[in-house]
């Protein structure tokens, strides 16, 4: 049996009062839309088919070739926008999904259960319903005593007997493909919004004797369908709690999952232990055994296996296994870190790629560099990679030593096992093994210190301008 899916997603979504179309609306990191076809490709279906209209180029670039596209011009209704799917599916033999954009909480397991209660039930529709504590918003499902389903009526076209009603219509169809389009093309407008209905599909089939089920979900939560900010958090919040359970599940400590966030496609190992107020976002993958946060954002990142991170940014960072960073390090786009690295305190790498056991442990920035190993960067030292119009690339090779404080200023080349004296500002290359000093000599004047003071005392009596700090003058009494 072939298996077609239509996601609606052409609305501009009015009631979330914004500039970007509503399916586009992250959740947990990830577009509503897009959580819905990821969910059908689970399901494995044959063809997945978006319906876009307003936003159309940014859903197709959201989703990209994965699904086939149809363009619903006008937005004229729920019924109308599935109309618009007829020339690539009306005369397939098969199963259809109808799903909306904006109920990114459905489940693998909730659309296999529906499709097969549908082929159980030999239905020619089968529409998924939840029992809604306060169903406001949603079209109710009104059932016959005999509780065969009759048909979805909406909000706006409620009786007050109706409007009691506190079953609803997810959204979320499943038909019998030819009799869908038949039926699509009877839907008419008349009715309290002028638009055309999908729902009115349901009464329809019904009243030409067709077989009409409906596939109630024990958790009503994940129907909700989001059609304002309220409901856009609510369904974050909801989804948070879920990922972070899966992940637990898989083997993950959470020390307080109420104030962690992970993105829908975050992937974390086992024995990996996250610490309280932590983002894990986009792409990012976390290998096993690390040690994540506190206070920690992690971006489109690749942590490998036994790291330590703790109160620090990494931005499309790369880090190998058995590094620390931080605490507070800035690991920007393109930082990659060779296994047991060492970044420590107020350092920032950008571009850049660290051998294997090296270290930058405190105040540095390296930008545009590459850096070998086991080499040691000394405390506040940093590369000069921008001459205010280009940027340029700082070499520093396998076991070279950066005294504390050294201005590296790029381009420049560091060969293997040099030494740069601490406080240098360094402008040639160094050689392999060579020493370099890049600083003003020291000279020391004997005794000068105490005929200063004396000299600033006597100044000050005329309200001179040059005065010791009071602790100075202190000691020297
Ligand atoms: C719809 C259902 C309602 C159900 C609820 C579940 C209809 C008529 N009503 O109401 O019974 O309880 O969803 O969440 O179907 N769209 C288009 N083209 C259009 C109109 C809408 O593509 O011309 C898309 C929207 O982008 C959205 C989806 O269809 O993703 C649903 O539209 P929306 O306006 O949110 O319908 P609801 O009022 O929520
Ligand atoms: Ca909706």
């Amino acid at each position: 049996m072939h298996i077609y899916a239509i996601v609606l997603a052409a609305g501009q979504g009015t009631r979330m009062k914004s500039k970007l179309y509503k399916v586009l609306h992250k959740v947990c990191g990830k577009p509503m839309v897009k959580h819905v076809v990821d969910m059908l490709h689970k399901v494995q279906v044959d063809r997945t088919v978006v319906v876009v209209g307003h936003g159309a180029n940014t859903v197709r670039d959201t989703l990209g070739d994965q699904v086939e596209y149809v363009l619903q011009e006008q937005q004229l209704g729920t019924g109308h926008a599935v109309l618009q799917t007829a020339a690539l599916l009306e005369n397939l033999e098969g199963v259809t999904l109808i799903l909306y954009g904006d109920t990114p909480l459905l489940t693998e397991e909730t659309i296999r259960n529906l499709i097969q209660v549908h082929t159980q039930q030999l239905a020619a529709g089968t529409l998924l319903t939840a029992q809604m504590d306060n169903p406001t918003g949603y079209g109710r499902i009104v059932r016959n005593e005999q509780g065969s389903v009759l048909r979805i009526v909406e909000e706006k076209d409620c009786s007050e007997e109706e409007r009691m009603i506190k079953e609803i219509n997810t959204g979320t169809y499943c038909f019998n493909n030819r009799q869908l389009y038949e039926a699509l093309h009877q839907v008419t407008n008349h009715n309290a919004q002028g638009e055309y209905y999908v729902t009115d599909v349901i009464g329809i089939l019904y009243k030409a004797g067709q077989h009409i089920e409906g596939y109630c979900i024990s958790d009503p939560e994940e129907a909700t369908g989001v059609n304002d900010r309220v409901a856009l958090s609510q369904v974050e919040a909801v989804l948070r709690k879920r990922i972070n359970k899966q992940h637990m599940v898989r083997g993950v400590t959470f020390i307080n999952p109420d104030t962690t966030y992970i993105d829908a496609d975050v992937t974390i190992g086992a024995d990996t232990v996250i610490h309280p107020d932590c983002y894990l976002r986009g792409s990012t993958v976390v290998g096993s055994d690390c040690i994540i946060g506190p206070q920690t954002e992690i971006i489109d990142s690749i942590l490998h296996d036994g790291i330590q991170v703790r109160q620090s940014v990494l931005d499309q960072a790369e880090v190998g296994m058995g590094c620390t960073i931080g605490p507070f390090a800035y690991l920007r786009p393109g930082a990659k870190l060779a296994d047991k690295v060492k970044i420590g305190d107020f350092v920032e790498v950008k571009n850049s790629t660290i051998g294997e056991g090296s270290k930058v442990p405190h105040l540095s920035y390296v930008g545009d560099a590459h850096i070998g190993k086991n080499v040691n960067i000394g405390c506040g030292s940093i590369t000069a990679n921008y001459d205010g119009v280009q940027k340029h690339v700082t070499q520093i090779d396998d076991n070279a030593f950066i005294g504390s404080n050294s201005n590296l200023i790029a381009p420049v080349h560091i060969g293997k096992g040099a030494y740069v004296v601490a406080g240098s500002t360094i402008t040639l290359n160094v050689a392999a093994d060579d020493l370099a000093i890049g600083r003003a000599k020291q000279t020391n004047k004997p005794g000068y210190a105490v005929k200063l003071r004396a000299r600033i005392n006597n100044a000050g009596g005329s309200g001179g301008s040059v005065r010791l700090p009071a602790s100075a003058d202190n000691t020297a009494e």
